[in-house]
């Protein structure tokens, strides 16, 4: 059986503004076992609560409630030597590369950096190691000596990959990773990811809004609404997903035979109902007021939060 890499226990997050008055509740009893070479995507509309996720899982954001572990030791008692230690293992790849380095920074010297901070190979190989990097990501060596500014968005996030790879991670943490893109270069950003997480054998946890890229790059998709889930699903079985707001939105996907509709507004969700999606939901009933919210299994490696999908 593969190892678990991460995992979340009843994990929550609330913000609360800088009068401390009111809080939002950014995700709520989150769980979720990431296993060895394993991806998982995180899908959910703007404000769902993907970020603050991933943000938990990297150790940016803490505090918080519930449990997450990292190779089965919790958060809570990581030692300053075991972050540094994560620093390394666990690698970012956000939607913006360019906010990622310094404008006057060479490639170069950005792909350098974590051989020369790791001692991840003797000195006089650094420059080979790089060049190698860069093939792997498809970029010639010649844009070493170019700064940010000077590689487009698609070159600049290869690069950012590049960097992710050198260490060889256990765990790669994007989020919207092709997002920024323009959607020719978006498919070859998102074929370059995948293969470099088959390659390196690295668990992925990948957020996104985009279920189609989440189908492509996932074996498992997580589908958040205002910072609950409200299903999880095989990435093969999306079109079968049965929870109404996941049905909702493959009917928002937009393609040239028709859809592009966004799921139905509704009611924001007030608390008073169980199910969050209450308010807006097509499908509901007076029952649903007392039903909801728990995750259900409803087929094997399927689980939804409405009761009407058992
Ligand atoms: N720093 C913050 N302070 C206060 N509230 C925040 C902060 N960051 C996020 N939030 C709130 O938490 C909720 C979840 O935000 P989050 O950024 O995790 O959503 P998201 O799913 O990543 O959205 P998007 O798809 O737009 O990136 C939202 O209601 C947001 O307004
Ligand atoms: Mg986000």
């Amino acid at each position: 059986m593969a190892e678990e890499i991460l995992s979340f226990e009843g994990v929550g997050f609330r913000y609360s503004d800088p009068s401390g008055r009111e809080e939002t509740a950014a995700l709520q009893d989150f769980n979720l076992s990431l296993m060895a070479g394993e991806s998982v995507a995180v899908v959910g509309e703007s404000g769902s609560g993907k970020t603050t996720l991933s943000r938990l899982a990297a150790g940016i954001l803490r505090g918080g409630d519930g449990v997450i572990r990292l190779d089965g030791k919790d958060f809570g008692r990581f030692t300053r030597r075991d972050w540094r230690e994560m620093r390394r293992e666990v690698q970012l790849v956000l939607q913006s590369p360019s906010a990622a380095i310094r404008p006057r920074m060479k490639i170069g010297a950005f792909l350098r950096e974590p051989f020369l901070c790791y001692r991840l190979c003797p000195r006089g190989e650094v420059e080979r190691e790089t060049a190698r990097l860069l093939e792997r990501v498809g970029l010639p060596e010649s844009v070493k000596s170019r700064r940010p500014g000077e590689l487009s968005g698609g070159e600049l996030q290869r690069v950012m990959i590049a960097r992710a790879l050198a260490v060889k991670p256990r765990l790669l943490i994007c989020d919207e990773p092709t997002s920024a893109l323009d959607p020719a270069v978006q498919g070859e950003v998102a074929a370059l990811l995948k293969q470099a997480q088959r390659e390196t054998g690295a668990a992925m946890l990948l957020i996104t809004h985009d279920l189609a890229l989440a189908s492509r790059m996932a074996d498992r998709v997580v589908v958040l609404y205002q910072g609950n889930t409200l299903e999880v699903l095989p990435a093969g079985d999306l079109k079968n997903a049965l929870h109404p707001y996941t049905r909702a939105l493959l009917g928002a996907i937009f393609t040239l035979s028709g859809g592009g509709e966004p799921p139905a507004k509704g009611e924001p969700y007030s608390g008073q109902s169980l199910c969050p999606y209450f308010g807006r939901c097509p499908q509901r009933e007076e029952s649903c007021r007392t039903k909801g919210k728990v995750l259900l299994t409803v087929a094997e490696e399927h689980l939804s939060a409405c009761w009407k999908n058992i």
